[in-house]
């Protein structure tokens, strides 16, 4: 063996690291219900591929009804496909910011799912409606209107990310945290709406396990906050009760229809959406009802508005949904957060 080589006057130091740097160089547990949680996800993992597509034929389905199903989940692809890129920048900020070896874990995870959740919206179009969401040609009004809106839907998708991706570094934790939060508790009530209300065994599974991966994403946010929201400053307080409202205004789009304020659309949107999602809703896909959807989203805004006035932030008012609270008028695209 050769002998070790220790210099005359002893080992020269490292040079110290200039901060951010891109890991911390050991395994930090701080929260042992968020390492917990991160083995629940690996233990939990699917894959889209393996759903039993064999069952989802396009035959089965009327023209109007397949190029529903294709609507639904271009809307939702709008959210969806920011999903792994939104967490993929949390967690590269989790590791510059040498967060705890969970919190880096856990948000890895979210990107892993949510490579899935938008897998499930790429096979789906691919089954049933070839070179959807936009690379197709219409060939009717109804195919065209259809066209047209998931254009101005994906106009809006890309008006928030320099502004997210600014976010990311300015805000602190609790604020993007409640962000996060919210658009999770969106998104496990719409895919347990969803679940309850289908009637295909392809997307029964895909929605139960989707809104599977949602609820534990949600536990990741919630045990987060819990550790973050005791520090809260009165402008951090005011902050977060924009972002409740930003967020109100943009998930509304998905769990049930865009209000006022922020969506840049055309007059006649509306209209046509209302007409594709009920499509979708006749195809059996588990679309609720106009009423079932407010009625759903209305007890998840109460849910959340109950968590935050536990720590003293202020709920904005909603009134589309009859919740009362403070005013929040205009939302800027720079205000958007955009998670699912
Ligand atoms: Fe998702
Ligand atoms: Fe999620």
């Amino acid at each position: 063996m050769a002998d070790l080589t220790i210099p005359e006057g002893g080992f020269w130091p490292a040079p110290e690291i200039p901060q951010p740097n891109i890991y911390p160089m050991e395994w930090r547990v701080e929260t042992e219900k968020l390492a917990a949680i991160y083995e629940k996800s690996k233990r939990m993992v699917w894959n889209p591929a393996d759903l039993p597509w064999d069952g989802l034929k396009a035959e089965d389905f009327t023209r109007e009804q397949r190029l529903g199903i294709m609507y639904w989940f271009a809307v939702l692809a709008n959210f969806d496909a920011s999903g792994p890129a939104v967490f993929a920048r949390a967690t590269i900020q989790a590791f510059e910011k040498h967060e705890e070896d969970p919190v880096r874990k856990c948000f890895f995870s979210i990107t892993r799912d949510e490579m899935n959740h938008e897998e499930c919206c790429q096979r789906t179009i691919a089954k049933l409606w070839p070179g959807g969401p936009l690379n197709w040609t219409p060939s009717d009004d109804l195919e065209s209107a259809a066209h047209n809106n998931i254009g101005w839907l994906y106009h809006n998708g890309g008006r928030y990310w320099n502004g997210y991706t600014a976010a990311v570094g300015k805000y602190s934790l609790p604020v993007l945290f409640t962000s996060f939060m919210m658009g999770e508790m969106a998104a496990s009530t719409l895919f347990r709406g969803m679940a309850s209300g289908t009637q295909h065994p392809v997307f029964s599974e895909m929605f139960q396990r989707i809104g599977r991966d949602e609820s534990r994403h949600l536990q990741i946010c919630m045990t987060i906050l819990e550790n973050e929201w005791p520090g809260l400053t009165d402008d951090t307080r005011s902050l977060i009760t924009r972002q409740l409202r930003a967020g109100f205004v943009f998930l509304s789009m998905i769990l049930w229809e865009p209000p006022e304020g922020f969506w840049e659309l055309p007059p006649y949107f509306l209209s046509n959406h209302r007409v594709l999602m009920n499509h979708a809703r006749d195809a059996g896909l588990g679309v609720l009802s106009y009423e079932e959807q407010a009625e759903n989203w209305r007890v998840a805004m109460a849910r959340i508005r109950a968590i935050v006035e536990r720590w003293g932030i202020a709920f904005p008012a909603i009134p589309e949904l009859d919740l009362e609270g403070v005013p929040v008028e205009f939302i800027d695209p720079e205000e958007i957060i955009p998670v699912f």
